[in-house]
């Protein structure tokens, strides 16, 4: 069975570049070892599917070369997959920053894909597992559970480490470097970080802080949510993409004040410390910053007070790990930039290869980024093959 091209995974990147493909007229097979497509789709946004973010540019994205994802994005941009899902009838809603979610279900962007997969005639192929993929020629031959395929393009569209229990694998990576290709060392990203022991975290597990948290330059506002082993929440992960081990993070919990003046101009000097912070912070995370230091603000000297205050602007988290694959929404690091074009997505020097979504290495911010690369890589994939 020869195809024009061959999409390895079922997934966000592998149906969108299947659609477009077949739309041109090309004879499509997308291959996915799950026993449906889309799984992750499903399950993403909590059900809702954040399908894209309207403010999406490059610079909401991480890359070992920040610029990669500007073609792609600009050739088919978050309005074009409104169209698209305007289209279709789904409804969706804005929910904050530009983040776009299904009203109803993420089901309907399945459903959505898997028709017009079928319009633009792919056949989409669900249990299969390749076992073995090879030049032929000048295209490839893969093995699968259910056969031999020929093709004269391959789409690599399977994804990062994530989310295991969805059907994520390491294929991707082992296609690339089967064929030379170099690959940035991969590491769950969009994740919970822990710290190391029991570091009294787990005793505020569920309290959340509307918080800014940076690691140099980079920096978010949003909550955070203390967990048994560490932190999570928003902005937790949203700096996570950014977080290597030895590198601490810096949380500012009154991102809106200045701690030192809050203590210096109390109008009420002899209340406690907890007292005071408990006004402007969760209960149970003022007793837990006060706790070193509980006494009336009076009996403060400069340098307790210069010392609390740095705990409550800057607080610096020395995190151990991530919480892993198994809670990473993504998978930062994977096929080096460098060895694929911006514009089709296609190896430089193994002609008719292509990688596509999350396998590559270009990373979302929490917020649709991460599907709409998915979109727009497939589409500048599905144009070229
Ligand atoms: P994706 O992982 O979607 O698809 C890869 C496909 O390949 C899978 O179907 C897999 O089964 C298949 N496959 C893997 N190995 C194979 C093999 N050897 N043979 C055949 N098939 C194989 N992003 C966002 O923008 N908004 C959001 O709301 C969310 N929410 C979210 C929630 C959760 C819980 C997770 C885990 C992730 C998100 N994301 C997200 C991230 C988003 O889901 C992710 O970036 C995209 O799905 C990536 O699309 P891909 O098509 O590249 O991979």
């Amino acid at each position: 069975m020869t195809y024009d091209a061959i999409v390895i995974g079922g997934g966000a990147a592998g149906l969108f570049c299947a659609i477009i493909a077949g739309r041109r007229g090309k004879r499509v097979l997308v291959v996915e070892h799950n026993n449906q497509p889309g799984r992750k789709i499903l399950i993403s946004g909590g059900g809702r599917c954040n399908f894209t973010n309207l403010q999406t540019s490059a610079e909401n994205f991480v890359s070992e070369n920040p610029h990669f994802a500007k073609s792609a994005l600009a050739a088919y941009t978050p309005q074009d997959f409104v169209e698209f899902v305007r289209d279709h009838r789904i409804e969706f809603y804005e929910k904050k920053l530009g983040q776009l979610f299904c009203r109803e279900s993420a089901r309907s962007i399945v459903e959505m894909l898997l028709l017009e997969c079928d319009r633009a005639k792919v056949t989409v192929q669900t249990n299969c597992s390749v076992a073995s993929v090879e030049r032929d020629g000048a295209g490839f031959g893969i093995e699968t559970n259910l056969g031999r395929f020929e093709t004269k393009k391959l789409v690599i569209a399977t994804g990062g480490l994530s989310f295991p229990k969805v059907g994520a694998t390491d294929f991707g990576y082992r296609i690339a470097r089967q064929f030379g290709l170099k690959i940035v060392p991969t590491r769950p990203a969009l994740v919970p970080l822990a710290v190391a022991g029991n570091s009294g975290f787990s005793k505020l597990a569920g309290v959340a802080v509307d918080a800014a948290v940076s690691i140099g330059k980079t920096r978010f506002r949003e909550n955070i949510l203390f967990t048994h082993h560490g932190l999570s929440g928003p902005a937790i992960l949203q700096i996570s993409n950014y977080w290597k081990r030895g590198t601490p993070v810096t949380i500012d919990l009154l991102p809106d004040l200045n701690a030192l003046e809050l203590l210096q101009d109390s109008p009420n000097p002899n209340q406690l410390l907890a007292n005071v912070l408990a006004a402007v912070l969760p209960k149970r995370v003022a007793e837990m910053s006060a706790a070193r230091w509980n006494k009336p603000l009076a009996q403060l000297n400069p340098k307790e007070r210069s010392a609390i205050a740095d705990s409550l602007n800057r607080w610096s988290v020395d995190f151990e790990r991530t919480e892993g694959y198994h809670r990473a929404e993504v998978t930062a690091g994977g096929v080096s930039t460098s060895e694929l074009s911006s514009k089709t997505l296609e190896a430089r020097n193994v002609p008719g290869l292509f990688f596509i979504g999350e396998v590559v290495d270009v990373t979302g911010w929490l917020g649709g980024y991460n599907f709409q690369w998915a979109w727009s890589s497939g589409f500048a994939c599905g144009q070229a093959v």
